[in-house]
């Protein structure tokens, strides 16, 4: 069932190749991957939305077969995936970014306003790095472009998922780790250290005026729910639906879960 790489194109936009599937048609939903992954994570979200809906999931720039590039800012990815609808001739789409898909989708909200039908913020927070978040970041930067993605994919993993996802999904946490070591070292340095310069997007919040849905595991380690209900208590008129059992993959954990709750969102944008 996996449509993703049977649709795969690739579109030229502000100088760089963007891969992305674009699948069914309808209203369009544009779905943002969070790192060190790719657009195959959206899997399950594209075979159930693209009977009724236009679903597209580029690989952010950096990740999967998009061009890697020396600097990779949240702003540039979000310029990126602008560039894609105009290429594709969307104006408007709901808007869906887990953890650094979270990340670029307030950023594109930021500088794009309008092309926004509404957002969905899954496992991700509006606050910047600490200072010494931003030294975590550099250190594994430069981990691995020394050492390759294999060293780092087991500590990684640990913090991803929940432990029932360990114990009763192993062929989640299989797919999650090829996305990690599919990523090119240099794409994936490149996005830490553009996510280390992203700023605090906490005064955006109160200025959202679309539709938003927040989503996060119960058990999310790097994302914590605090992060999910702070942007709730925020953003008004916002949701927040908690996936239990569930961890920061909460889309690939839990997706009857996930989609369920995506969908039921939808529904009220298009009844
Ligand atoms: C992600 O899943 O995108 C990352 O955890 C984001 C981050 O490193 O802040």
């Amino acid at each position: 069932m996996a449509f993703s790489f049977l649709t795969m194109s690739k579109l030229e936009v502000r100088g760089i190749e963007i891969a992305y599937d674009d699948v069914g048609a309808g209203p369009a939903i544009l779905f943002l991957h969070g790192f060190p992954f790719n657009r195959s994570m959206w899997r399950e979200q594209i075979d159930l939305l693209s009977p009724e809906f236009r679903v597209v999931a580029p690989d952010l720039r950096g990740h999967g077969e998009s061009t890697v590039t020396p600097q990779a800012t949240v702003d540039e990815m979000a310029q990126d995936v602008v560039a894609l609808l105009d290429a594709l001739h969307i104006e408007e789409a709901v808007i869906c970014g887990l953890s650094m898909g979270g990340y670029v989708t307030l950023a594109l909200y930021r500088l794009f306003p309008a092309r926004a039908r509404a957002l969905v913020l899954a496992d991700t927070r509006a606050v910047a790095d600490t200072a010494e978040g931003k030294l975590t970041r550099e250190q594994q930067a430069q981990k691995v472009m020394q050492e390759g993605m294999a060293t780092s994919a087991d500590s990684m993993l640990a913090k991803l998922v929940a432990p029932a996802t360990v114990t009763k999904r192993p062929e989640v946490v299989s797919r999650v780790r090829a996305m990690i070591l599919k990523t090119d070292p240099a794409g994936a340095a490149a996005a830490q250290r553009g996510m280390a310069e992203r700023p605090d997007r906490t005064d955006l919040l109160s200025l959202i005026k679309v539709p938003t849905l927040i989503i996060c595991g119960e058990l999310d380690q790097l994302t914590p729910v605090a992060e999910s209900e702070r942007m709730h208590r925020l953003i008004d008129g916002s949701q927040l639906a908690v996936i239990g059992d569930a961890g920061h993959m909460s889309n690939l954990e839990q997706p009857e879960h996930f989609n369920r709750v995506l969908t039921a969102f939808l529904r009220q944008l298009n009844p």
